[in-house]
């Protein structure tokens, strides 16, 4: 009998050295083990609530949002100051009315499997070292899951998120699963290596935007982002590669500006909007028919007077280091057809296949050629200031001739 109590304690204490130990967290009051409350200034009579890591021993923690026993007050939830945190969405039939949750200062974010997915209306992650992956259904909306048994259904569902220094792994398939009805998206300093197919789809209420900026993005796979809302905007980031269609959707306002891109494979953008504006860019590697997908399109089928309904393309400023014959136009011909103005004015081409049908040496079969004719003559126009060096390129085992070969560089 002794014996066996002193084995029971021997594996105990084994057990817990082996494997650090992860302590689950549960709220017992206000101001004990790591939680405080105040008084919430958005709705009376309700808390924020915080829970710091540093506080309490062992930062090693698992949470579940749905059921820490947490006050019937809550307004909100912030976690903060955690080496390492493993996070359960598993909804509950707990009825907490929490509103927003954040999680700030966490050295590793990770999300358990949960059965089904309830996020809070709006969620925000600030400083987060490392979530090595962000598995399907991360970000799920609970009235659209079809299977539910059990769970409370909320009011308000997720709406928002917003993610400030936060460094990803891997985005996989399905992580924003088919959001609708956003009001906010948010990525400020982020850094991800990859965004796998259909990672991450969203619709946006009236309104509602989509921003990516000042973070660095790996590869996108096909369909990687899928937008449809009144804006989005992606702006000063550097981008590794782009794959065909990753960047998809239908906007009011598109915005790509200040960003660096190591490749843009053909369709990379592909873009349905009103007011298109692709500025200040600097193209590593464009592949034929990189833009070919960026066309005019309605967000709301409006009953709009099509005669007054303007389509802009505003492409300016942009420095490209190789380009391949096709590379830059949008869908000119769908332009054409519309009313629109396009304007390409101050691009810089160091070295551009594009020169061969500049020139009208090659025209390709099956476009129409005086569309093509006013592209490139507005393009060569020289009050539009753009800035062609007419070096030679391969392109598709096609070298450009020799006596544009031998020209300097070119202002018109
Ligand atoms: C947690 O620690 C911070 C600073 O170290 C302190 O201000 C706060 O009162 C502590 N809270 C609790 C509930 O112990
Ligand atoms: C960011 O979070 C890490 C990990 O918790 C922490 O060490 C670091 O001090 C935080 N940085 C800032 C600016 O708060
Ligand atoms: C961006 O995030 C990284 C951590 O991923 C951080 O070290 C850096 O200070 C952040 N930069 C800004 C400008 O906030
Ligand atoms: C995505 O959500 C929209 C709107 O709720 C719905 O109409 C559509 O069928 C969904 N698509 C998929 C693939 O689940
Ligand atoms: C464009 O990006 C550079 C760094 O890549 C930055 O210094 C500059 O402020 C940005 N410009 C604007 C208008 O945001
Ligand atoms: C975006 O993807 C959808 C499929 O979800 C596709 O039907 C559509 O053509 C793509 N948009 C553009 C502009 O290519
Ligand atoms: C075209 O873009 C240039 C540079 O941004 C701008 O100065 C000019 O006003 C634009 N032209 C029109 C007609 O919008
Ligand atoms: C080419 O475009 C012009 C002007 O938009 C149009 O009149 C003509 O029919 C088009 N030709 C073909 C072959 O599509």
């Amino acid at each position: 009998m002794y014996i066996h109590l002193e084995s029971a304690l021997f594996l105990y204490f084994f057990v817990q050295l082996c494997s650090p130990a992860q302590v689950r967290i549960t709220f017992e009051k206000c101001d004990l083990k790591g939680f405080t409350c105040v008084a919430s200034p958005e709705v009376s009579g309700r808390h924020d609530i915080t829970f710091q890591c540093t506080n309490v021993t062992g930062q090693d923690i698992q949470f579940y949002l749905w059921a820490f026993s947490a006050p019937g007050t809550i307004q909100s939830l912030t976690l903060h100051n955690c080496e390492k945190v493993q996070l359960s969405l598993t909804c509950s039939g707990d009825n907490r009315p929490i509103q927003w949750v954040k999680f700030k200062n966490i050295g590793s974010l990770e999300w358990l499997p949960p059965n089904v997915p309830h996020n809070p209306p709006k969620m925000i992650f600030e400083n987060i070292s490392r979530i090595e992956i962000l598995p399907r259904q991360t970000f799920a909306q609970i009235k659209k899951i079809f299977y539910k048994p059990g769970c409370y259904l909320p009011a308000f569902d997720l709406n928002a998120l917003e993610f400030r220094n936060v460094n990803f792994g891997t985005i996989e398939s399905g992580a924003f699963d088919n959001l609708s009805d956003m009001t906010n998206f948010e990525w400020t300093n982020v850094t991800v290596s990859r965004i796998a197919y259909a990672a991450m789809k969203m619709q946006f209420v009236q309104g509602g935007k989509g921003s990516i900026s000042n973070s660095n993005l790996g590869v996108l796979e096909p369909m990687a982002l899928q937008f449809v809302g009144d804006g989005l905007s992606i702006k000063n980031n550097k981008i590794e590669d782009l794959s065909p269609s990753s960047i998809n959707g239908t906007v009011y306002d598109f915005e790509f500006v200040n960003n660096t891109v190591d490749n843009l494979q053909s369709s990379a953008i592909a873009v349905l909007s009103q007011n298109t504006y692709i500025n200040n860019n600097h193209f590593r590697n464009v592949e034929s028919g990189a833009f070919k997908k960026v066309s005019p399109g309605l967000l709301h089928d409006s009953q709009r007077n099509f005669g007054t309904l303007y389509f802009v393309y505003d492409f300016n400023n942009n420095l490209f280091e190789h380009v391949e014959d096709k590379g830059i136009r949008p869908d000119i011909e769908a332009y054409k057809n519309v009313a629109s103005l396009v304007n390409f004015t101050e691009n810089t081409l160091q070295c551009s296949c594009e020169t061969i049908s500049w020139l009208g040496a090659e025209v390709d079969l099956g476009f129409n050629y005086t569309v093509l004719k006013d592209f490139n003559t507005m393009i060569l126009d020289p009050k539009n200031k753009n800035n062609c060096n007419f070096n030679p390129c391969m392109c598709f085992g096609v070298r450009s001739p020799n006596k544009r070969s031998s020209a300097t560089a070119a202002v018109f």
